[in-house]
């Protein structure tokens, strides 16, 4: 597949295409993640001031911060060239070779989820990250004998959202490591009004605040909720203005409550309060009750429950806090 010049291996996201259009392309445009941005772009100048390919890069951070996306920008800003993959599509090390063989000086090799590498496609990216190598096996039996097998500088750029599901060999071979973060209202509210533009729809300053609130820190929320919203203001607006009251009254059948948890969220805590007197619950219990995969809830639901104290973590499990308790409008009792 080839999209905007950008070779894409693998299997994309389903939501992936209709994200493309979106992602800003350059450092410049990327909003937020101020110290990211100004750390970066002095690794990037150096390394084209050197004529060096960039160091490997680690961005790890909840779905939907927008490490895809940075790993884009790098590229472009390099002015190279990126192959885009990920864990779980390299089966074989005739994989990642096919791969490394498409690479060209200073190329960028992107895999998401990176943590889901297979074990002997890790073992050989190691020599390829540290010294631009590779060492396959040819022929079999008494005939089998190791081919060098050289590779161009290249960048890889790992994404992850469990940076401890990582081995510490791969995570030690990279040589900038950076987290993103959960983004503030104000950088969302700018996330909402840029891609209002792209979109060509026009919005309130309110309105883009409002929604910026309710995305739980995440430009892909803010995005998709804003796609929502224009499709009632497209119903119900001659103009298609997106105002206070029409973002309101989306946001509220779209189940999305003022804290910006949804449906999901509320069940978690709700699950956990009504069933297990507020935990400690099993991660496991609680993915059974909801129907939801483990996985789900600890990378995408856990981090913003815990981050704004509605969930805590403990050995014995999961816990709902007081505020979760205001939160559903239950009445918090302390354990006996
Ligand atoms: N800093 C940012 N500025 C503007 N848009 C962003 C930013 N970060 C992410 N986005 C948008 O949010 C969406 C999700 O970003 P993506 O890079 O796919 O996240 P991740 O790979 O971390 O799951 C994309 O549509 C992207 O355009
Ligand atoms: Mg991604």
């Amino acid at each position: 597949m080839v999209h905007n010049g950008q070779v894409h291996n693998g299997q994309a996201h389903a939501d992936e295409d209709s994200e493309l259009s979106l992602r800003p392309q350059f450092l410049r445009e990327y909003i937020g993640q101020t110290e990211l941005k100004e750390e970066l772009a002095i690794y990037i100048q150096a390394a084209e001031n050197r004529e060096e390919a960039l160091d490997h890069v680690l961005l790890y951070g909840p779905p939907g911060l927008g490490k895809t996306t940075l790993a884009n920008i790098i590229a472009n800003e390099m002015g190279v060239k990126i192959q885009t993959t990920s864990g779980p599509a390299i089966e074989k090390t005739g994989d990642l070779l096919v791969l490394l063989n498409e690479l060209g000086p200073g190329d960028v090799l992107f895999i998401d989820e990176i943590h889901r590498l297979p074990r002997v496609v890790e073992e050989m990216l190691y020599s390829a990250m540290e010294d631009y190598q590779v060492d396959i096996i040819i022929g079999q039996d008494e005939g089998a004998h190791p081919v060098h097998f050289p590779l161009p500088p290249f960048t890889l750029i790992g994404a992850t959202t469990r940076p401890g599901s990582l081995s510490a060999p791969l995570r030690h071979r990279f040589g900038i490591v950076q987290h993103l973060r959960y983004y503030n209202v104000d950088e969302l509210a700018t996330i909402v009004k840029r891609t209002a533009r792209l979109f060509d729809v026009p919005i309130e300053d309110q309105a883009a605040i409002e929604i910026g609130m309710r995305s739980r820190g995440t430009p892909r929320i803010a995005n998709r909720l804003l796609k929502r919203v224009r499709d009632f203001a497209q119903v119900y607006h001659e103009n298609g203005l997106i105002d206070n009251a029409i973002t309101d009254q989306a946001l509220r059948i779209l189940k999305v409550d003022d804290a910006g948890l949804d449906e999901t969220d509320r069940k978690i805590l709700d699950v956990i309060i009504r069933y297990y007197g507020g935990g400690p619950v099993g991660l496991s219990t609680i993915a059974a009750n909801i129907s939801e995969e483990t996985t789900t809830i600890e990378d995408m639901y856990e981090p913003y429950l815990i981050q704004n104290g509605f969930l805590q973590r403990t050995p014995r499990g999961r816990m709902a806090t007081p505020k979760a308790y205001d939160h559903l409008g239950i009445a918090y009792t302390e354990e006996i």
